[in-house]
């Protein structure tokens, strides 16, 4: 038998894929990248935005009709937009035999088996208190060096805009001796770099009586050999607290490198958002960081066009560029999210508006990245080997403690794994040059 998936948005669905795939293979099933030779086509969905939302029924226009050549293809879809949908979906699109939520990973070898013998299509949308699944733990694919560790899953922030809360329920924080468990076996198996997930990884352990603070976990990660290099997403910079702003500090094998989201630069469209900071005290926490960490790297997501957003709140937005200095920002258009409390917000800006303001902010932001990877020239920095360059001409590819990625010649003894000293000698676009060091 062979399973064919299809990921859309966001590291955790990459990591849930992972997981399915591994449920799978327990069973025997082999991963195929052609969906024609699949028996099973799983498509693993994200409705942050309309646009990802409505690529799922493109994908199911493509894939239904291979039931015609074979009758026994399951065909099920998962994630956000399950969720969303719930058995809707069913019946929007006929073919499709499952649906299954974010809380109901774990459930869907059974399905499988269910739909196989009474072939009528399945919904399985329910939230629990506990999401299924997140006690999965995939093996690591062989020779990987990093693995996504997810930590706790859902929110309770529920920002204005975001369809999140209600697609991945209210925030669960996984048991810590679980988690610890599981970094342990990863890093017997080779792996060096963790990368903790969650909506809201800041907030671990707050909902849970007895559990851990997530600077209590890092550092209980932080003693467990093997491991080089943590990281994690996504911390919301309301719940930046002093203490995991000294952590980074304090722990070396914290990465010198943050996913800060930003969202934007007025405090009018903030609090609109319901973000819970302005722009005075993000920058104040970035203040502190830098202070703690200097040269740690930051990066952000930016919402442009939200409604009533003027051309003067849009201008706060590039003024943070300018001030935080970020390596990479992930833009977006504001997107209308049906259900979230700004779907009744009026004063919508223009699309062609977005588009404009969305450019400009890209096309800023691409300069400062470029101008920060120039003036990593010169540096020596510690690389983590990751593999072959995919530039080729044997060279290798790896990452600095920043996430940046550099290239270099490698000399014979190099192993993918490795951490190496390398010097900067060039900055290309998106990445840099260097050379080993002795
Ligand atoms: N928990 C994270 C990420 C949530 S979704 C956080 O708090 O930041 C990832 C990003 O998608 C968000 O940071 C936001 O920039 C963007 N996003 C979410 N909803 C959106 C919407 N309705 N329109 C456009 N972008 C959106
Ligand atoms: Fe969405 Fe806000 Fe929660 Fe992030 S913190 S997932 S943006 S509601
Ligand atoms: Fe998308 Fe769901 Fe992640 S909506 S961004 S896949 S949590």
């Amino acid at each position: 038998m062979k399973i064919f998936i299809e990921t859309y948005g966001c590291q955790m669905n990459v990591s849930d894929s992972g997981k399915i795939v591994y449920l799978f293979a327990r069973q025997g099933y082999q991963l195929t990248d052609v969906s024609r030779d699949a028996d099973l086509i799983v498509i693993n969905t994200c409705s942050v935005r309309e646009k990802p939302e409505l690529k799922i029924f493109s994908a199911l226009g493509r894939y239904i009709p291979l039931k015609r050549q074979r009758p026994e293809l399951v065909i099920a879809v998962g994630g956000c937009v399950a969720q969303q949908w719930g058995e809707r979906l069913l019946k929007r699109c006929p073919g499709l035999d499952i649906v299954f939520g974010t809380h109901q990973l774990d459930r869907l070898p059974e399905l499988v088996d269910k739909v196989r013998i009474s072939r009528r299509a399945v919904s399985l949308t329910g939230f629990k208190e506990s999401p299924g699944g997140l006690e999965v733990m995939a093996a690591p694919a062989q020779g990987a060096i990093s693995a996504m560790v997810t930590i706790m899953q859902g929110c309770n922030n529920f920002c204005s805009y975001c369809i999140v809360p209600y697609v991945r329920g209210r925030e669960y924080s996984r048991p810590s001796a679980a988690i610890i468990e599981e970094v342990t076996i990863l890093a017997r198996a080779g792996i060096k770099e963790v990368m903790f997930l969650g909506q809201n990884v800041n907030s671990y352990g707050l909902q849970e009586k007895d559990e851990i603070s997530f600077v209590e976990l890092l550092t209980l990660v932080h003693e467990i050999p093997g491991i080089e290099r943590i990281r994690f997403t996504t911390s919301h910079p309301k719940d930046m607290s002093e203490t995991l702003i000294a952590a980074f500090a304090e722990l070396p094998k914290l990465s010198p490198y943050l996913h800060l989201p930003l969202q934007a630069g007025s405090d009018d469209v903030l609090s609109r958002m319901g973000r819970g900071y302005t722009a005075a005290a993000y920058l104040e926490k970035v203040e502190k960081l830098r202070r703690a960490v200097p040269g740690i790297a930051l990066t952000t997501d930016i919402i442009v066009g939200f409604p009533g957003e003027t051309e003067a709140d849009f201008a706060k937005t590039l003024e943070m560029l300018e001030r935080v200095r970020y390596d990479q920002i992930y833009s977006f258009k504001y997107s209308i999210r049906p259900g979230t409390r700004a779907a009744k917000f009026e004063d919508l800006v223009s699309d062609e508006e977005k588009r404009e303001r969305l450019a400009r902010c890209q096309g800023r932001q691409d300069e400062i990245s470029q101008e920060i990877l120039e003036a990593q020239v010169g540096a020596v920095s510690e690389v983590l080997v990751t593999g072959p360059s995919k530039r080729g001409a044997g060279e290798f590819s790896g990452r600095t403690g920043e996430n940046r990625i550099v290239n270099f010649p490698a000399p014979a003894a190099i192993k993918v794994g490795e951490i190496c000293r390398v010097r900067i000698v060039a900055a290309l676009k998106h990445s840099l040059k260097g050379e080993v060091l002795a």
